[in-house]
């Protein structure tokens, strides 16, 4: 049953966020702020800053960014609805439900979150029910609380068992899900049948996908759910949610191939590890495992595949790399995967691979490289600099970048400034073959200033006319709709609740933790105004210039007309710019 929406806000504006944060994290007083070093990431300076006006927290260093609902599932891993209730209780409060009729008419459509969360319990009931399901998985090794860990179920064979799970089968949102499939002639059948059921969940503790095994052999091994408005699978982890904890207090996150692989270490202790989802390592995994810790080993099986998942994680990894931060490779022996590898041979000893095995970024890249030519000859050596370059060049940790190219070097038989010359050399070259470089932006664009007003002051909102429209920033429209939306005006932590999940959720926390540093007599009616004038008079050329382009001939009498009033307001204020 879900959560009344209007509780959760009233909930956001009776607690004190400072005083959920300080029953885990001591917080000094900075100003109008309270600060502390930050326990999302390896902080050594106070980057962590809880705003006691604004409700909301947000970090300097890494980003990380919330209402206290958040703080306490990131923190904790807890689940939405257990940080809700555990903030009510908290202030002596009952969490209401609201029974799913009402749910319905509130929403037309049914959450796709509560989708997937009935899915899985039906799931779960099936594999409690199912012996030959229970048996494989024993006979894989799973206890019973490892499965319930991960919310392991199963999907009984059958081609409309959800029929019976879901008020309406015909609903939209099981095929928004990817729970059930529609063929051409509009049939609709279920499309797990007869699988093992792993959940994929989200940071939040959302469930937002699955990935079926089938129980004997058969193609595919595995189902996944198909990319969904919940799904973006270069973007989710396997198991993140269940790991973050242990990845925060071990400081390391291992990345391996696949589900079984997550739930096998977590059961014999490793609970660092995560999985991607049959995908790449893309550039956005690594940036948040980077974000979490300062050490992340990728894990692949020894054999080809595992080899080239790997060196593709490599390059995806180059532009992100952080001096003081470690990616390294471990590679199993070839009949193995880290499931059989530590049931064979226990944590310990997997452990141990991990810390002497293990290369670090730079000797895979180079060993990879150097094992591809033969060093012996000039062309060898040279073919060696040539592949080198596009990797080399694409870090821009400086450390890291230098320490690469003098090892480099050595390999080559060339001296350091003598790599680099060389490198500077064809760089010059490319580049001018490229566009020019953009000119860089001057400070903050006015989309984000204009957010930063309206976040600062949103009865502001209600100033702006109906309608109203931010140029290049959606983020700024769809805030000032949602003020004017409503009676009352919200508080920076129920933006952020309203706002999670979206794609404005970004631009509105970047601008959210730019207001932090605003004093509370901060003039930002003045600051609006002239933020407007300006959008004005951008319009006013725009007009200028198509009319223009007509010519006087091509205008008619009232754009003639037009025409004049603007050009005189246009010269008007560039008068006004030159005395200013
Ligand atoms: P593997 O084939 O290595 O399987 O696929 P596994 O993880 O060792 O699984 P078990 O131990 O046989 O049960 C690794 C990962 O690649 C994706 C899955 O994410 C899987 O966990 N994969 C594999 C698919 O998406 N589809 C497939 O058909 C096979
Ligand atoms: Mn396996």
């Amino acid at each position: 049953m879900a959560i009344p929406q209007n509780f959760i806000h009233d909930l956001l504006n009776r607690i004190d966020i400072v005083d959920v944060v300080e029953r885990y994290v001591p917080l000094k007083k900075a100003g109008a702020n309270y600060e502390a070093r930050c326990p999302f990431h390896n902080d050594k300076s106070p980057s962590f800053t809880v705003s006691r006006s604004k409700q909301f927290y947000h970090c300097f260093g890494c980003g990380a960014h919330g209402n206290a609902i958040g703080f306490l599932m990131e923190y904790n891993g807890m689940t939405f609805p257990d940080a809700v209730e555990d903030l009510a209780r908290s202030i002596g409060v009952t969490v209401p439900r609201e029974t799913s009729s009402v749910a319905a008419q509130r929403k037309v459509a049914p959450d796709l979150y509560e989708v997937m969360q009935t899915a899985t319990r039906y799931y779960r009931e099936q594999l409690k029910q199912s012996p030959r399901a229970i048996e494989y998985l024993k006979r894989r090794g799973l206890s019973g609380e490892i499965a319930a860990r991960f919310g392991i179920g199963y999907a009984p064979e059958g081609w409309q068992n959800l029929e019976a799970v879901f008020p309406n089968y015909q609903d939209a949102s099981l095929v928004e899900t990817g729970l059930v499939i529609a063929n051409d002639e509009g049939k609709r059948y279920d499309r797990f049948r007869d699988r093992i059921m792993f959940p994929i969940v989200n940071a939040r503790g959302q469930i937002i996908g699955f990935g079926g095994r089938i129980l004997d052999q058969g193609e595919p091994k595995y189902l996944n759910s198909p990319e969904t408005q919940l799904f973006e699978k270069g973007r989710e982890l396997y198991g993140l949610f269940q790991a973050q904890k242990a990845i925060r207090a071990e400081k390391k996150a291992l990345v391996v191939e696949g589900y079984m692989d997550v739930v096998a270490l977590a059961q014999l202790g490793v609970e660092y590890a995560v999985a991607t989802l049959g995908t790449a390592t893309t550039p956005f995994h690594i940036q948040k495992l980077l974000k979490l810790t300062e050490q992340v080993v990728f894990c692949f099986d020894g054999d080809t595949a595992g080899r080239r998942a790997a060196w593709r994680a490599l390059e995806n990894a180059l532009p992100h790399l952080q001096d003081g931060k470690q990616l390294r490779f471990l590679f199993l022996p070839p009949e193995h995967d880290p499931d059989s590898y530590i049931r064979a041979h226990g944590k310990d000893a997997f452990e141990r691979l991990l810390e002497i095995e293990s290369l670090p970024l730079s000797a895979y890249l180079l060993g990879e490289l150097s094992a591809q030519v033969d060093l012996q000859t000039q062309e060898g050596r040279s073919a060696l600099l040539e592949h080198a370059k596009p990797l080399v060049t694409a870090i821009t940790a400086p450390a890291t970048g230098l320490l690469l190219r003098k090892e480099l070097a050595a390999r080559a038989g060339v001296s350091q400034d003598e790599l680099e010359g060389l490198y500077k050399i064809q760089s010059l070259g490319a580049h001018s073959r490229r566009a020019p470089p953009r000119a860089p932006r001057s400070g903050v664009s006015n989309a984000r200033a204009l957010l930063r007003c309206l976040l600062f002051k949103p009865e502001l909102a209600k100033t702006l006319p109906d309608g109203w429209q931010a140029e290049e920033s959606d983020a700024a429209t769809a805030l000032v709709a949602y003020f004017q939306g409503g009676d009352e005006i919200p508080r920076a932590a129920v933006i952020i609740q309203q706002f999670h999940g979206t794609a404005h959720a970004a631009e509105l926390a970047a601008a959210q933790a730019d207001i932090l540093q605003w004093g509370e007599d901060f003039d930002v009616e003045a600051e609006l105004l002239g933020l407007l004038e300006k959008q004005q008079e951008a319009a006013r050329k725009q007009q200028l210039q198509a009319l223009q382009a007509k010519g006087l001939d091509g205008m008619n009498a009232q754009e003639q007309a037009l025409y004049r009033q603007l050009l005189s307001a246009v010269k008007r204020l560039d008068v006004l710019k030159i005395k200013v």
